[in-house]
């Protein structure tokens, strides 16, 4: 039980690490929650014209996620259910992260630093479906949605083939428990997409909402 807290804590530690706060702050590129939708992602830091300091938010944000996950393999001898919710608990450092007043981010880059590391199967067709759906439409939270929407049947489909072995029902679980929140944290997204007024990538700051 000690072991499955530290798990927990220290996946949650992990994930609340704010890489777009970070990266922009240090970057000089300013407040990223002053900017465009105001969300610490690597979306958003895309809006304020910097590639580098999105490229490294997706990847600092993507990478704790993969952490959280390999880091409960280590100490539990690769065990599924755990590594599961050592993911699921930097997801939801992400998004609630302690230091910003629980306000975090929506999930995405997080989101597949945690299935790369569990089931990588899942995080190469999640992959692909955002990359597919953003070279569409070139709506990111889009693509993220209609990814996330996928990811538990991708995770069914593949059988949990992945780090942790032949496990699906913790991804199946977990994917699904990640997509629920996305989807929960994209409302405002999805109000624009809606209203066909969601600012499309690539169309640098005065496009966004
Ligand atoms: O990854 C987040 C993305 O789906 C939406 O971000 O800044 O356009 O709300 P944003």
């Amino acid at each position: 039980l000690a072991t499955l807290g530290l798990i927990v804590l220290g996946g949650y530690l992990l994930g609340s690490i704010p890489f777009g706060m970070i990266a922009t702050r240090l970057g000089g590129a300013g407040d990223i929650r002053q900017i465009g939708s105001g969300n610490i992602g690597a979306t958003n830091v895309l809006r304020t014209g910097r590639k580098d300091l999105a490229a490294i938010t997706l990847a600092g944000d993507a990478l704790k996620g993969a952490a959280a996950v390999l880091l409960a393999g280590l100490i539990t001898h690769w065990t599924a259910p755990a590594m599961a919710l050592a993911g699921g608990a930097a997801f939801v450092g992400h998004l609630f992260p302690v230091w910003l007043k629980f306000k975090g981010g929506k999930g995405v880059a997080t989101f597949y630093g945690v299935l790369f590391a569990i089931a990588w199967p899942v995080g190469v067709l999640a992959g692909l479906t955002w990359l597919a759906m953003a070279a569409l439409f070139r709506l990111s939270s889009l693509a993220a949605l209609t990814a996330a929407a996928l990811a538990p049947l991708f995770a069914f489909a593949t059988d949990g083939l992945g780090v942790a072995g032949h496990y699906k029902y913790p991804v199946v679980v977990l994917t699904t428990v990640m997509a629920v929140l996305i989807f929960i944290r994209h409302h405002e997204n999805i109000r624009r997409l809606l209203k066909g007024e969601e600012p499309r990538i690539g169309g640098g700051k005065d496009a966004a909402p």
